[in-house]
């Protein structure tokens, strides 16, 4: 039997990248949630993790949903987004083929739309190999990657996430789930764009409700946060329609989920974004 032994919710803005060069201004401003990601690759290593799933809201899809189901994940990643922020970023992890296709699988039996691919020229998205950069550096686990459509609904993404659970339990695998993604998700305009813009929230509205679920969860009001997540990833400009939130509570239990929510570092802002590192434990 396989098993979920950690998920976490974690943040893989570019500027993590950047504030690893030499004399980077960022450095201390991106630290602890630097630290806290590599934090998060020390738990899973020492719980014996053997396959990480990564629900990315940087890979969005439009129709279905898609899986990369590749044996090895390899390659060099230049942001088509953000160039300038992530270049040549070299990444070479193993895949979980197993596993990909049994969450497709699972996933069928509640009639999604569902393709776990093999394609060699399927490379990974920045919402998986950032995270993996930290947490998974020398590729001691496999690695799922996810993609969000923007053409579903919270229904589909939470059967998405159920369909995990079940394929991860059906596994041989001790599994980490990511939902790889931000909290509130208005970027500023270009107009606004300075110096700033790396440590500022576009919207005070945006902040305040981030800082409220993030009371919520150190509370374990799960059900309420769950309640209001509609309004709060169409209110507050939710990244990927936060499929990757939706799909991390679907496969932790949605109602049922009673753990503690340990927040790993101070909640920051990025681009006008929030973003946080948060396990959720599973040893209830
Ligand atoms: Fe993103």
């Amino acid at each position: 039997m396989g098993q979920l032994v950690l998920a976490a919710k974690v943040t893989h803005v570019p500027s993590l990248m950047l504030s690893e060069t030499p004399d980077s201004p960022l450095r201390a401003a991106r630290e602890p949630a630097v630290m806290s990601l590599r934090e998060l690759g020390r738990r899973a290593r020492e719980r014996g993790v053997t396959s990480f799933v990564v629900f990315d809201t940087h890979w969005l899809s439009n129709f279905g949903y898609h899986i990369n189901a590749n044996e090895r994940h390899r390659g060099a990643f230049t942001s088509h987004e953000a160039p300038q922020m992530i270049q040549d970023l070299r990444y070479d992890l193993p895949g979980d083929t197993n596993l990909a296709r049994s969450i497709a699988g699972r996933a069928l039996d509640a009639d999604l739309n569902v393709t776990a691919h093999q394609v060699a020229s399927l490379g990974l998205e920045y919402g998986t190999i950032v995270p993996m950069h930290y947490m998974n550096p020398d590729g001691f686990a496999k690695v799922v990657s996810v993609a969000s459509p923007l053409f579903t609904s919270f229904e589909e993404s939470r059967l998405l996430g159920e369909a995990t659970r079940r394929a991860i339990e059906e596994s041989g695998e001790r599994v980490a789930i990511l939902a790889s993604g931000s909290l509130s998700h208005r970027l500023w305009p270009n107009r606004k764009l300075g110096p700033d813009a790396w440590t500022s929230i576009a919207s005070e509205f945006n902040r305040q409700v981030d800082l409220r679920v993030l009371e919520l969860w150190q509370a374990r009001r799960y059900r309420e946060f769950l309640d209001m997540l509609p309004d709060y990833a169409t209110k507050c400009n939710g990244e990927g329609g936060m499929a990757d939130t939706i799909m991390l509570f679907a496969a932790l239990g949605w109602y049922d989920y009673r753990g503690a929510a340990e927040q790993l570092c101070d909640y920051f802002p990025s681009s006008g974004s929030g973003q946080v590192n948060v396990e959720f434990h599973v040893d209830m």
